[in-house]
């Protein structure tokens, strides 16, 4: 299917040049890397989607932000500014600056699931679970099964199973239960949308049996678009007002806002609870800094608040959600499987339907992450297997849901012609298939594993 293209809402006043090195040059520098797209050095990448966080481009605006920002050690004026605008936004009363979104999470879960032995997500995002598994307790995901099946439409395949959910309080006891979180959209899923009326049905769940709800809110601005595109009760309705509908169901949210306030460095907590508040108070100043800065540069503070505003523009969000349509398009133009429809932030490509013969444990979309960038110089990354890790308890490879490699486009930095160059090296991957091998593990560390362990190909 033809996607048109939605034309960039912005010029270019700044650029930084990118080079593309032979194939025998990246030949050398992944194995130097072995074979861990995170040991590579950007200058050795063309088309970096290994993350859209932290990566998009600021604008004049927020750049003239940089220079307003109040660098005072408490009471800056920057944190004034962005008090308001995240309380206006999310209309929660306590809003706590922190440096990033695990940061968010490294405050907030130990207190939410102090003497509690799960949390359970629509799905988990890797800090969060490994933040709640510090916090000594388990991680559940409770996706709908319209996620799992990668070829069929479905609205919100980001959405909560709940009645599942049920199913695992009644079993696990409310008790035990520390929190439930809904990531929005669902990352892990494949950036996939949640519908207002899942969040809602979750939230009185939760409420219902006692549980606090939390909204993990990196993509709410993305989110909130589709729901305004998809669900009939907010086809009218502003983006703003789609994401006050969400927030209003929530006690508590944690933020990157290295994703939709569109800034390299950034994060917030929210919460409606005073007492909880002045225990994340307590805990930011020990981990973070003083309340009024939050790890953070007053510079930057600045422009995440002015981000947290151009974020949810529907001009910005059209064009945004296009960039990933008309990739998205390419690639079923070129048979190349993908989490369908596509989702906010990336294109989740199937990795298990396009490498059939490598088994999970041979890690086929790390395998695959590895071939683009010999293919092409483009840097993806794993959301499958190797991602996942070992089972805590046994220390035993864990098989995901998925097996994805993940092509994050950073907001507002690449091209159409950028994305015809990622569209072309699939294709060109896909005629040469069988022929890829899968990937061992020769070192790994017990937690977060994927960011520094070394592979090597299978021969
Ligand atoms: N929650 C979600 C849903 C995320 O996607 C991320 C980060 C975090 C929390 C943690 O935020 O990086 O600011 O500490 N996701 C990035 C990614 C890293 O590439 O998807 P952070």
């Amino acid at each position: 299917m033809k996607v048109p293209y939605i034309p960039e809402p912005f010029r270019i006043k700044s650029v930084e040049p990118l080079k593309l090195l032979t194939r025998e040059e990246r030949e050398a520098k992944i194995a130097e890397a072995n074979y861990n797209v995170f040991a590579l050095a950007s200058r050795d990448v063309y088309i970096d989607l290994l993350t859209d966080s932290g990566t998009g481009a600021m604008s004049s605006a927020q750049w003239a932000g940089v220079m307003l920002g109040d660098e005072s050690y408490a009471g800056a004026d920057c944190y004034y500014r962005v008090q308001d605008n995240a309380k206006k936004i999310f209309g929660m009363p306590y809003v706590q600056l922190v440096h990033q979104g695990r940061a968010a999470e490294k405050v907030l879960l130990p207190i939410l699931l102090e003497g509690k032995k799960y949390a359970i997500a629509n799905m988990h995002f890797d800090t969060t679970r490994a933040h709640v598994e510090l916090a000594g307790a388990r991680a559940i995901d409770c996706v709908v099964p319209e996620a799992l099946d990668t070829t069929k439409y479905y609205d919100f395949k980001g959405n909560m199973d709940t009645v599942r959910l049920v199913k695992y309080i009644e079993e696990l006891g409310a008790e035990n239960i520390g929190v439930i979180i809904m990531t929005i959209t669902n990352n892990s899923a494949g950036g996939q949308p949640v519908s207002v009326a899942n969040i809602r049905e979750t939230a009185k769940i939760a409420h219902e049996h006692g549980i606090t709800f939390m909204i993990d809110a990196a993509r709410y601005a993305e989110n909130s678009y589709f729901v305004k595109e998809r669900e009939a009760e907010f086809k009218d309705a502003s983006v703003a007002e789609i994401v006050k509908a969400e927030f209003e169901c929530a006690d508590c949210f944690t933020m990157s806002a290295k994703k939709d306030a569109i800034v390299n460095m950034g994060g917030l907590i929210g919460c409606r609870d005073k007492a909880v508040f002045e225990l994340i108070k307590q805990r930011t100043i020990s981990y973070e800094g003083f309340i009024t800065y939050g790890g953070m540069s007053g510079r930057d503070i600045e422009a995440l608040a002015e981000g947290l505003e151009e974020g949810i523009d529907e001009n910005y969000l059209r064009y945004r959600i296009g960039q990933m349509q008309y990739l998205a398009g390419r690639l079923e133009e070129g048979g190349i499987p993908f989490q369908s429809p596509v989702g906010g932030h990336a294109v989740f490509v199937d990795a298990k339907k396009l490498l059939p013969h490598i088994p999970y444990y041979e890690f086929p979309a790390q395998a695959l992450a590895i071939e683009l960038y010999l293919e092409a110089g483009i840097r993806a990354c794993d959301i499958g297997s190797y991602m996942l890790g070992n089972d805590p308890d046994t220390g035993k490879q864990l098989e995901a849901d998925f097996e994805f490699t993940r092509l994050a486009i950073p907001r507002r930095v690449y091209t159409q012609a950028h994305l015809d160059v990622i569209a072309d090296a699939l294709i060109n991957i896909k005629e040469r298939a069988r022929s890829i091998k899968g990937y061992k593990i020769v070192e790994e560390p017990p937690i977060l594993r994927h960011f520094t362990a070394k592979l090597r190909p299978i021969e």
